[in-house]
């Protein structure tokens, strides 16, 4: 068969062809290739069967499908690979037979019903819709590819179509799949827990059968929907790499199978387990979309197409390329113990200190004193602020901060009026006794009244005071998954219907507040993913705010979604989840390639710290588009937490910012080296350390050895220095070419190295960093 469908982005080309049994079949999906006459040289070429093989057509004894790259398998036809779909008949049957029967490209896109997909016009993307159809049970399959040009992204998602007469199950329906000629490659996925998400995880494939999923009916921070398949010898500046996400916050698998022929198929969509969706004559049923990117300029290059498409496709609204404001949260400074005296108080120091937004986080409503009450009662409670949430607003907006708040709309305390008056409401499973996670349950999104009822408080809520930005928590994770609202055999339909639940409240919320900034969290980064941020434009990447691990942390999530989702807070020491101390530096160094924001008290900070965490909240707005929109590249080895080098690069290549950061201090190995990617070769560039701070108190009895005057190491002295003393690190300043600084680097300076001290030596420590201001001498 002739038809060849050809798509190109600016750097790939994905082609696919027809076999002559009339299955799709994957010729190409890497580098871009022109487009060709005959593209035989690209077809498999099969004229012997394997003693094992199963064939389709007896005109085609020689093909079998188990050994070809197909684009969407199903079971029954001799395919013993993991399938992209899998039904159940009325009448028991399972085989399916999807062959092509026509095409069709048009400018523009499609959006899916019921769920959140990229953006897209006339001129930012084309889709191709390919139809195949299972003649005998009258099933249409449309698989759609929509190509995003100036990205390399092409995305796709697949509907069903039921003409059968009769229902049909769907055991699995995945978004996409993608079978590959070889095998050399690590599947990389993005694993973690509470407080540790998404740190990079390479596996080197074998043959074998790889599995990456959520069952928590988040997209979890467990495994993030985000993988790559990286050749084993690419590396973050060079080498083929392909990436696959979703643009969905539920229960999702991503699946690779390299078989002994030495073929990957890689899988991704809803998670099959527990999934069983009962298509009803003549309905449809809409995947999910996926994403998916090629590049054969190494992981850096990757992470940047996916940053463009997060940034132009997903992204949307009022926030969508804005500037977002530095913030100042309550949660770490005052937990639930507050009142609108300590806010204000809290919010005075902010305002002086250059911050521009004041979020009141969890425990301002119903009697909340700790975890165990009040989710679902979303009234104020008095007796903390007396004056209403307008009230504390108004007084916040006077200081001239933007007022935020906290909910947690999709659950319920036990203890509330809201359990009291809806028990029913609850996630249940009829007879047993459900689950508990911190102290609360989850409210069934199946049911149309809990929809209503959870819009309409918000938009009660959300239309209380002037509120200019909501953080929308989701403190645990499924269990006793059962629906209130389904019959017994549709049960496997409500692990996805919750994810269609929560999406159409979150439609018509952010349709009705289109200016309010919404930042979406769970437990931290249990939600961290493409669906969220269709509504949310950032998400809070983590409940751990302690800046070491969060270079692992940031740095994992930095491959699939750009700095500017990503929230990033400066919080106290010791931290409050490691109890490891850092400097105040060093935190908002890590914290500013983010969105920046402070979450500790600041009421009670020395003078030193607030003095420098003035300076950066006034650097980072100088520099924040750059470093929440800038081109992020990461310049350091991968696992290596000990010295990571990041850079945002802006657009122009008129300045750039570094950040060096390192781990534990090592005599003899504090020769660093600057290095730089994606500046203009041509171009001579200025660089200076950014003015940081050292507070004395970190040099204990050598004091003596860095300060001109004579103290007692660790006396009353020495303490009161160090509360005010602002201790300069050295000033360092270099020029250089674009191209020195992209292919050898700047040697910097040498660090402390323990035989004493002076001007010209860096001092870093555990945990230090430093940043860089790269400018161009031209400006
Ligand atoms: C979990 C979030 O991740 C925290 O930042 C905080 O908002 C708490 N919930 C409040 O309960």
């Amino acid at each position: 068969m002739k038809t060849v469908i050809h798509l190109d982005t600016r750097n790939s080309s994905y082609i696919i062809n027809v076999l002559p049994t009339g299955e799709l079949l994957n010729l190409h999906y890497g580098r871009r290739l022109r487009r060709m006459e005959d593209y035989y040289p690209l077809q498999p070429k099969n004229h012997i069967p394997y003693g094992d093989m199963i064939y389709t057509d007896p005109k085609q004894p020689y093909i079998g499908l188990d050994d070809q790259c197909l684009e969407y398998s199903g079971l029954g036809r001799g395919d013993f690979r993991e399938p992209a779909i899998e039904l159940s008949f009325s009448d028991g049957s399972i085989t399916t037979g999807f062959l092509y029967n026509s095409h069709r490209s048009y400018k523009g896109r499609t959006g899916i019903p019921g769920l959140p997909s990229a953006l897209g016009g006339e001129n930012d993307c084309e889709t191709t819709e390919i139809e195949l159809c299972d003649n005998e049970k009258r099933l249409v399959l449309t698989l759609y590819y929509c190509v995003y040009h100036d990205c390399d992204v092409i995305t796709r998602f697949a509907s069903l179509k039921n003409n059968s007469g009769s229902h049909v199950n769907l055991r699995r329906m995945m978004s996409a799949q993608l079978d590959l000629f070889d095998h050399d490659y690590s599947f990389t996925t993005f694993d973690g827990c509470w407080a540790c998400e998404r740190n990079r995880n390479d596996r080197v494939l074998r043959t074998g059968i790889y599995v990456n999923d959520s069952k928590t009916g988040t997209s979890s921070s467990r495994h993030n929907p985000f993988v790559m398949l990286i050749k084993n010898n690419c590396d973050e500046q060079q080498g083929v790499c392909y990436a696959f996400n979703l643009i969905y916050s539920g229960c999702h698998s991503e699946i690779c199978e390299v078989t002994y022929q030495g073929k990957t198929r890689l899988l991704t969509g809803i998670n099959p387990s527990s999934f069983n969706w009962v298509l009803e004559a003549g309905e449809s049923f809409f995947t999910p979309e996926a994403v998916l990117c090629y590049s054969d300029g190494g992981l850096n290059q990757l992470s940047q197409n996916l940053h463009d498409f997060v940034n132009n496709y997903i992204v949307r609204g009022y926030w969508q390329k804005r500037e977002r404001p530095v913030l100042i949260n309550n949660w770490e400074a005052t937990d639930f113990d507050f009142n609108q005296a300590k806010l204000i108080k809290l919010a005075k120091e902010a305002a002086s200190l250059g911050i521009e937004l004041f979020v009141l986080d969890d425990g301002w409503f119903g009697k909340r004193n700790n975890d165990k009450s009040s989710l679902g009662d979303w009234y104020v409670n008095e007796k903390k602020l007396p004056e209403g949430i307008s009230g504390l607003a108004s007084e916040i907006n006077k200081l001239g901060l933007m007022f935020g708040l906290w909910v947690e709309p999709e659950m319920i305390n036990e203890d509330s009026e809201l359990y009291r008056s809806h028990p029913d409401w609850i996630i249940h499973t009829p007879g047993r006794k459900p689950s508990y996670g911190r102290n609360q349950f989850v409210l069934d999104l199946t049911l149309p009244e809990v929809r209503r009822f959870i819009s309409d408080t918000m938009a009660q809520v959300f239309s209380q005071a002037k509120i200019q930005y909501i953080k929308w928590d989701m403190n645990r994770n499924l269990s006793d998954m059962y629906s209130g609202a389904l019959s017994p055999e549709r049960q496997g339909e409500f692990m996805h219907r919750y994810v269609l639940g929560l999406y159409e409240i979150l439609e018509e919320l952010t349709a009705r507040f289109p200016e309010i900034l919404f930042e979406s969290c769970a437990s931290g980064g249990n939600r961290f993913d493409l669906g969220m941020l269709c509504y949310m434009p950032q998400t809070w990447t983590s409940d751990n705010t302690d800046a070491y691990t969060r270079l692992s942390i940031q740095g994992g999530t930095s491959y699939g979604y750009p700095l500017s989702t990503m929230g990033a807070h400066v919080s106290a020491s010791p931290n409050m989840q490691t109890l490891r101390n850092t400097p105040i530096e060093t935190r908002f160094n890590v914290a500013s390639f983010g969105v920046l924001g402070y979450e500790l008290d600041l009421t009670v900070l020395f003078h030193f710290d607030k003095a420098a965490i003035k300076e950066q909240v006034k650097f980072y707005k100088k520099h924040r588009r750059l470093l929440q929109f800038g081109r992020f590249y990461r310049l350091s080895e991968p696992l290596d937490k000990d010295k990571v080098l990041w850079l945002c690069v802006a657009e122009d290549k008129k300045t750039a910012i570094a950040g060096l950061f390192q781990g534990s201090a090592k005599v003899g190995l504090g020769y660093d080296v600057l290095r730089t990617d994606g500046l203009e070769d041509k171009e001579l560039y200025k660089v200076s350390g950014r003015k940081q701070y050292i507070s004395v108190k970190a040099f204990g009895n050598l004091v003596n050895r860095v300060l001109p005057v004579k103290i007692r190491g660790d006396g009353v002295v020495h303490t009161m220095l160090s509360s005010r003393y602002m201790f300069g690190m050295v000033k360092e300043s270099y020029q250089a070419g674009g191209d020195l600084l992209n292919n050898c680097g700047i040697k910097l300076i040498q660090q402390f190295s323990g035989t004493g001290y002076n001007e010209n030596i860096r001092i870093l420590s555990d945990y230090g960093s430093r940043l860089y201001i790269i400018a161009s001498m031209e400006e």
